[in-house]
């Protein structure tokens, strides 16, 4: 028997082949890879942002009624401490298999799933969140900072008052890139895997300053990491 619900916050799911190239790389096959390759690997020698680093903005910032958007493998969820032994945790993806490989990890706190397009206004019940993670979402989505923080736009009336959006993204611009992140950066950028040539520093803050009453942003190599607060 299954631990989790599918549920399809808009069915069927249309979205730009842009948007779709986005989310289309984590397969079961890939995601198999993730943790070693992206989080361990890549993260502390391409970015300069060991996982360490967002695990400790979880651990920081992770409430016991959490949504995360763009879940990925759970990695993160997996490993930090919530603050209570049996948290509500909603899961968010464009991608079926991440969502499906994430519940089984999570299977312990029987989160529950939902189908979505980040980019749309999410259809979630109860919208009653005390933290929303977006970690390593941005740097997916197509366009520039300007377009795509509709994110924001679109996750802040899923928080109670004095809720938290919190993650991370790898920036294109205003940060030092070696010339393997450069590499890198080209190569997922050219399959669309990610789309943050254009993301600068100077229009994330901008973008956090218009829709939080207060909020954080910091560099860890080439990635921002950032808490909004409504
Ligand atoms: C780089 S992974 C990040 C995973 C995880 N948050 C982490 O920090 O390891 C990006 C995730 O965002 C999802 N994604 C990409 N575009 C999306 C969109 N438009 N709406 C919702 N999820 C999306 C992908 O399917 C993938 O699971």
């Amino acid at each position: 028997m299954e631990d989790f619900v599918i549920k399809s916050a808009s069915s069927p799911l249309w979205v730009s082949k842009e948007t779709a190239a986005g989310a289309a790389a984590y397969r079961r096959s890939t995601l198999a890879l993730y943790d070693l390759l992206v989080l361990r690997f890549s993260c502390r020698s391409i970015w300069r942002c060991p996982s360490s680093a967002i695990l400790d903005l979880y651990n920081e910032h992770i409430s016991a009624n959490h949504l995360d958007v763009g879940v990925g493998t759970g990695y993160f969820l997996d490993r930090c401490a919530f603050p209570a032994p049996q948290p509500r945790i909603a899961l968010a993806d464009l991608n079926a298999d991440s969502l499906a490989v994430t519940a089984r990890r999570l299977r312990r706190y029987a989160p529950v799933t939902y189908r979505a397009n980040a980019l749309e206004p999410l259809q979630i019940e109860p919208a009653n969140f005390d933290s929303i993670a977006v970690n390593f979402l941005l740097h997916c989505l197509p366009g520039a900072i300007p377009q795509k923080s509709v994110v924001f736009q679109h996750l802040k009336p899923l928080l109670n008052p004095a809720g938290k959006i919190f993650g991370a993204t790898v920036l294109g611009k205003g940060v030092e890139h070696s010339a393997a992140a450069k590499i890198l950066m080209r190569i997922y950028n050219s399959k669309g895997i990610f789309s943050n040539a254009d993301d600068s520093l100077e229009d994330l803050k901008r973008a956090l300053k218009e829709n939080f009453r207060e909020y954080e942003l910091r560099l860890v190599g080439c990635a921002a990491l950032f808490v909004g607060k409504v």
